[in-house]
């Protein structure tokens, strides 16, 4: 396992993550969310007209996650004002999980965390994402808030807040 994680630069890689980002959703909220609300939240959240304008207008970056050549996961991240760090996006495809490279992720946030001055990173998770709230458990992230966020059409977001103190 030669794991690679890399700053997205060019519109061609972020193509990939893309339809990366649409197969793993697609696979990971089904028993959480409808496949309606996996539709919509793609399309508003994660297709590539979304993620250019998280990049271009709100500071987002995207960073693309390769085991070897194959690109299997990506992050996506943003610092805020003050000084927190915004996890924004986790996700490895399935058959590369429970291989240590979720830790490797979780390092490179904190790593762009620090180099950006920052004091903690903290992320939402949906209340009902077991594996990932036990992941975050196991990194360090602690509870510190809970959200409802309406996202339109009838859906909303039932999220933990959880934070790491760098
Ligand atoms: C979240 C995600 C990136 C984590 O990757 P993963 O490969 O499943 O994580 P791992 O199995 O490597 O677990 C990471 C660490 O947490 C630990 N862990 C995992 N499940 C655990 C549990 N139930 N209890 C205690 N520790 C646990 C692991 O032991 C590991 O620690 P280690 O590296 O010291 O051994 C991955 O599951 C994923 O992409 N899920 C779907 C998308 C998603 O939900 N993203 C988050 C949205 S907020």
């Amino acid at each position: 396992m030669t794991v690679e994680i890399k700053k997205v630069k060019y519109l061609p890689e972020l193509r990939r993550v893309a339809e990366l980002a649409d197969a793993i959703w697609h696979e990971c909220f089904v028993d959480i969310i409808s496949e309606g609300q996996i539709d919509y939240m793609i399309e508003k959240f994660q297709s590539l007209d979304a993620m250019c304008r998280q990049i271009e207008e709100q500071s987002y970056a995207y960073l693309s996650v390769y085991d070897g050549d194959d690109l299997c996961g990506y992050i996506a991240v943003k610092p805020e004002s003050d000084d927190r760090f915004f996890l924004s996006k986790l996700y490895l495809r399935s058959d590369k999980r429970g291989q240590g490279i979720a830790s490797l992720m979780i390092e490179r946030v904190f790593k762009e965390a620090r180099s950006a001055g920052k004091r903690y990173v903290y992320l939402t998770v949906n209340k009902h994402n077991d594996r990932a709230i036990a992941v975050y458990k196991k990194t360090g992230f602690e509870i510190t808030d809970q959200v409802v966020t309406d996202i339109g059409n009838g859906y909303v977001m039932d999220d933990y807040i959880f934070t790491y103190t760098l």
